[in-house]
């Protein structure tokens, strides 16, 4: 029998925070790890609690965690990874990914992965010293900025260094988010990199999940980002599970994550915020909620018509898992869609 496959959350700054990383640990089986969204380095070492707020171990009790460093500077990347493995973790991970304009443009990010030659450099300075603090590093990348034949050169050079393992994002930087993600250039990765690859883009169901296992049986890693909030329970569907009490667990989910959230947050606008971007994903737990429940939640502007708003999709209506609804609700999901 194979082995269940490893699922990653991926980071989605300003949405898979401590506070929702925790909660869905609570209340979902079958994720086993999560990187956390990126940490940008500051140039000296005295980092107040307040940046590493979101790593620090005190707020991450369930859910082991990969903390992810943003920078393109070796000095800055070994002041941050000095701090974070004397908060405890002996595991880095280093975004070449972010396609952020004002991100890219400063060569950070995906913006990187054009020069080769700095990544090499910048690796050639810091693993050393990571390696002498027993700490591995490992590297979440897009398959280039402009193009493909950016991974297509940087994997092969990668293959030389002691990576834990490399994670893409199957598109472009320059496509932010938009457009397909490109499977194809996936397989020429694999055949181009002797480190252990993790898939990431676009899996937001089960059957994603199945199409995709079915053209790469050699991935034991996945990496899953909007689908875990727009479905907590992916991973428990992914691996098998039965997904029971779907309709009480959403509810208990989303209490303690707006209990949580009004006491991290101070405002209703804040807090509101949060709960609404949440929901642009969550509402894809209930394919059969109106359309105007989602606009409720969204025109909502204090915490009592959210709420009323909330409730109003978490009690009317029925969340549902592929493995446990009937054969007639799966034919009305698929002329929906
Ligand atoms: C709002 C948002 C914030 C993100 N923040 C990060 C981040 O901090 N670090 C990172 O490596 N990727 C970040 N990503 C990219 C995701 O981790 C992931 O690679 C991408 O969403 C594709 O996977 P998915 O289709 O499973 O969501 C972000 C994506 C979104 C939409």
């Amino acid at each position: 029998m194979s082995l269940p496959p490893t699922l990653f959350l991926a980071p989605l700054r300003g949405a898979t925070d401590y506070i929702f990383r925790d909660t869905l640990q609570h209340h979902f089986q079958g994720w086993d790890c999560a990187i956390s969204p990126f940490i940008t380095p500051q140039n000296n070492s005295d980092f107040p609690d307040k940046t590493l707020k979101d790593v620090l171990p005190v707020n991450n009790p369930g859910l082991p965690l990969i903390p992810q460093l943003l920078t393109n500077t070796p000095e800055q990347f070994l002041i941050l990874s000095r701090r974070l493995i004397e908060l405890g973790y002996h595991h880095l991970n280093w975004n070449l990914g972010c396609p952020a304009p004002q991100v890219a443009k400063k060569g950070k990010g995906s913006g990187m992965l054009p020069c080769p030659d700095k990544i090499v450099a910048l690796l050639d300075t810091v693993l050393p010293e990571l390696e002498q603090l027993d700490c591995q590093l490992s590297i979440k990348m897009r398959l280039g900025y402009h193009a493909q034949e950016e991974s297509f050169a940087l994997l092969p050079q990668l293959n030389a260094f002691p990576l834990r393992e490399i994670t893409i994002h199957t598109r472009l930087g320059s496509q932010i988010y938009r457009g397909a993600t490109d499977v194809e250039s996936f397989t020429r990765c694999l055949e181009l990199s002797s480190h252990r690859l993790i898939y990431n883009g676009d899996i937001i169901s089960c059957a994603d999940w199945h199409t995709l296992q079915k053209r790469f049986p050699q991935i034991s890693c996945w990496m899953i980002g909007r689908g875990a909030i727009a479905r907590p329970f992916l991973a428990e569907e992914i691996k098998g599970g039965e997904c029971r009490d779907l309709s009480g667990r959403l509810c208990r989910f989303h209490a303690e994550l707006l209990t949580r959230y009004s006491s991290a947050f101070s405002g209703d606008t804040h807090i509101i915020g949060r709960m609404k971007l949440i929901w642009n994903f969550l509402i894809n737990s209930f394919p059969f909620a109106e359309k105007k429940l989602l606009k409720k939640v969204q025109k909502s502007r204090t915490l009592s018509q959210y709420q009323d708003a909330a409730e109003s999709i978490l009690q009317t209506s029925i969340p549902h898992s592929f493995s446990n609804i009937h054969e007639e609700q799966k034919k009305h999901l698929k002329t929906e869609s």
